[in-house]
This record gives C-alpha cells, structure tokens and sequence, in this order.
C-alpha cells in the first residue's frame, strides 16, 4: 500500500521504518526539516534500537521517503496515517492544534484527488474526538462523505519507546475503530502480516483504550511505588514482596477485579486498606494513591445514589444488602452504605437478599448491622414478589439466579414506568418492558 505518514516523531518513524519493511510504500511529512532530511539520508530522526538500519534500508530499497510537503504526501498515497503529537495544554486539556491542522491539509489536497483516501488516526485523542471533532472536519474540507471513497479510523498505538519496534510486530493486538466499512479493510491489509488478533471496534472504544492501558499502568507502578515505600520503611525489600505478590495469577496478575461495577467492601479490603493508611501516617509516608482508595468507592456509592435519587421515584426495592451474593456477611457491605444514605434521604425502601435471615445473624456481623441499619427486619422482604410490590424504582445490586427469574417473570405486574438501577450488569434486565434501565458504568 502506499502510506504517507504525517508526524515523523517517536511513532511516525517507528511505523514508517517498519511499515516500509513490511513491504508498503511510505512517505513520511513532518514540518521540521530536520527529521525530513533525516529521514532522506537514510538516518533515523529518533533514538530508537532497530529504526536506523531499517530506514536505511528502506530508503535503499525506495520503499522510503519524507518531505515537508502535505500535498505531495497526500497525492501520493492512499492511505494517511496521522501521528503528530497532542501534548497537555497548560490547563491539563489536551491540545489538539497540530492534529487539527494535518486534518485539513489533508482534506483539502483530498479535493485534488479522485481515488478513494484513507485516513488513519494513531495519534491519542480522547474518546469521541474522531467521530465529533476530526470526521465533520475531515469532510467539510475535502468536499468528501465518510464512506466509500473517504474512511476514517482510529488505530491507537501502544509501542514503549525503548521496545517499540518489537512492539510493533507483537502488539497484543491491533485495535480498529472505524466510521466506515472500508476503514476496517485499510487496516486489515496494512497489518496483515502481523501474528496479533486485529480487533474491529467502534472508534470511541479505540480511543479509550489507549487512556485504559496508560493509566492502568500508571497505577500499577505507583501501587508498586508505594507500597515499595512503605515496606522500605518496615525494613524491608519491597522488590521481594512484589516478586512473590506477582506469583499469583489468579487474583493479582489476571482479569480479576477489572469489570467495572459497584464498589467493593466486606470485612477484608476496607479495613485493610485503612491499615494500610494508617501504618503509613504512623510513619511519616505520604502515599496519596492508597491513602484516597476508600474515598474513590466512597464516591462510587455515591453515584448510585444519585442515578437511583435522580427520577424523583421515591419507592426502592434493593435486591442484595450483604457485600457479595452467596454470604449473609454485612460487615462494611457498600449495599447497607447504600441503603443507609437512601434511608437517610427519606426514600421508601425494601430489601431482599436471599441469604439474610435477621434471626441467623451473630457476633461482629449482628453487631454491625444493628448499628448501620437498627430497624432493618421492618425493610427485609421474605420473597422478591414482595419486595417488588409497589417499587418506583428496583436496584440490582446482587441476584441469584431464582431472584434474576422472579424479576424477570414479575416485571410484566409491577413494571409499568418502573426504573431499574443494575449494579450487577445483567444484560436481560435491558429488555424489559417499560423500563428505565440505568447501568453504574454502562
Ligand atoms: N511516544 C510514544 O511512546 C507514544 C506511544 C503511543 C502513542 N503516542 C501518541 O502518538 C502521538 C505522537 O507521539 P510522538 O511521541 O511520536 O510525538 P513526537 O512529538 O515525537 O512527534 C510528533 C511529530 O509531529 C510533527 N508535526 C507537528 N505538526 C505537524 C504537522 N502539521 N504536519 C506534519 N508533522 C507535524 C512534529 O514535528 C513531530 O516530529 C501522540 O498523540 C502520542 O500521545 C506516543
């Protein structure tokens, strides 16, 4: 294919290098003439282990060229491939301002054009950007609809710099939002020689990704940064810590805990979070991450108050109290957080958890709950039918399946402009019949 690369930076010369070994035919355009000369005496504009020998290699083979020319990379190519930067503006937004302006070099070099065009965006934007910010100025300046001869995607980039060109030819996989059919189809062919599974996805998803990779990573490392701090300062060597805590796949280096839902609680992760915090004020170490994890669920339990608050429906049925289904365990449960702040605010609320019998409760759990919530077997509801009785509003906080059933069987009686609030994510509720279906994170 022949691809003009518009950025010749960190990842446009990565991927103009690689792209060209693959066999494509690339023309690099940057607006600093020095990369552009760079590029063209066969020498990497960039550090980066592996990219001079196969620019060099490229430029030898013609496979290879750069210029500071748009119009001359546009109509010379049929694919454009957008990697300028877009850096922090001085308030923490992100600037848009180089991307905006290759947008309509291109679209407007597109009007001098008759063959199809494929434009291909690699840079970062946030979720959204290229379908309401890049499409309708890429289509107003080249005259062209977002279809058949002009396809928009969205193709983000994950290379490290220091690995990227091993990154390049073994991503994880490659990741293709797209406005269009043809869009999916450019991408399909420019990486087909790579082993990674290509990934068709809406263009908002592509983008959000790419913020989902660095952040999780971000916090990764500060998790291990501080963490790293606090046992240094126990006298110990948190790298050995970490090693072993990595051991475990099931829970610690896996896809457990990572879907989004409602918070977390029981009598484990509150708690030692909070002696966590504490050990590290009893030592004078600031660890502001951990130090603010239990105000982040906080707050998460207090977004379904709001969505739950927010129809003005006063009459509540929660499905699950106790912190997790299959316990009758209520300790630090963000369900009784929830049903507290509901009770608190004067709504009408009934309770069904299948797993609570009032009379079977002892100890720190009994304790607990009495204190939180005292007049709770006067909410409790012996059966979801009675519970749903009346409810303006149901929230799903946790259901079996037999209480998943009697939702569903019962909502043609009760379900009449009926809300549902699912902190579960059950994908049946979606359908029922005169819903307002409001999922926490979806
Ligand atoms: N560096 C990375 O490791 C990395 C990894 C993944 C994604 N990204 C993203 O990719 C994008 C590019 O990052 P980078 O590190 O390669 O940036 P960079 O600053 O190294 O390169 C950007 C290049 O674009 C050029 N440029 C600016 N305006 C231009 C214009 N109008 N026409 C042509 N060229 C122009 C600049 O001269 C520069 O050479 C950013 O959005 C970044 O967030 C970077």
């Amino acid at each position: 294919m022949r691809v003009s690369i518009f950025g010749v930076g960190y990842v446009g010369a990565v991927s103009g290098a690689c792209l060209s070994e693959l066999g494509h035919e690339v023309i690099g355009v940057d607006t600093d003439a020095q990369k552009v000369a760079a590029i063209n005496a066969g020498v990497s504009p960039i550090v980066e282990a592996g990219v001079e020998e196969r620019i060099a290699a490229a430029r030898q083979a013609g496979r290879l060229s750069a210029t500071g020319d748009a119009e001359e990379a546009v109509l010379g190519s049929d694919v454009s491939m957008i990697s300028v930067g877009t850096p922090s503006a001085a308030n923490g937004s992100t600037s848009y301002t180089a991307l905006d302006g290759v947008v309509a070099d291109i679209g407007r070099t597109l009007r001098k054009k008759n063959t199809p065009h494929a434009v291909i965006l690699r840079s970062t934007v946030l979720p959204g950007t290229t379908e309401a910010r890049i499409a309708p100025a890429l289509s107003e300046a080249s005259g062209r609809a977002i279809g058949e001869t002009l396809s928009l995607s969205m193709n983000p980039e994950f290379l490290r710099e220091g690995n990227a060109v091993r990154d390049f030819y073994k991503p994880p996989f490659t990741v293709v939002g797209s406005l269009s059919e043809a869009g999916y189809e450019t991408g399909e062919a420019l990486y087909e020689k790579l082993e990674a599974p290509f990934v068709r996805t809406e263009c908002a998803l592509a983008e959000s990704i790419k913020y989902l990779s660095n952040v999780y990573h971000a916090v990764k490392i500060t998790f291990a940064n501080e963490f790293g701090a606090l046992l240094k300062a126990k006298g110990l060597d948190a790298r050995q810590a970490l090693e072993l805590f990595c051991r475990d796949d099931q829970l610690n280096i896996s896809s457990a805990y990572l879907r989004p839902g409602f918070a977390f609680g029981g009598s484990c992760l509150p708690k030692e979070l909070r002696a966590t915090a504490g050990l590290a004020k009893a030592l004078d170490l600031d660890l502001p991450m951990i130090g603010n994890v239990l105000a982040s669920n906080a707050a998460h339990i207090e977004r379904a108050f709001e969505i739950i608050a927010a129809g003005g429906r006063r009459k509540v049925a929660l499905f699950g109290l106790a912190f997790k289904p299959g316990t009758d365990d209520l300790r630090e449960s963000p369900f009784v957080a929830l049903a507290e702040r509901l009770i608190g605010r004067g709504f009408e609320l009934t309770i069904y958890d299948r797993c609570l019998e009032l009379g079977r409760l002892v100890g720190t759990n009994r304790d607990f709950i009495e204190r939180e919530i005292p007049h709770l077997d006067r909410l409790l509801a012996v059966d979801p039918a009675q519970a749903l009785e009346g409810a303006e509003v149901v929230v799903v906080g946790h259901v079996d399946e037999a209480a998943k059933q009697a939702i569903l069987s019962q909502w043609g009686a009760h379900g009449g402009a009926v809300t549902l609030v699912d902190l579960q994510g059950i994908e049946a509720f979606r359908e029922l019949p005169g819903a307002d279906y409001q999922g926490i994170c979806w």
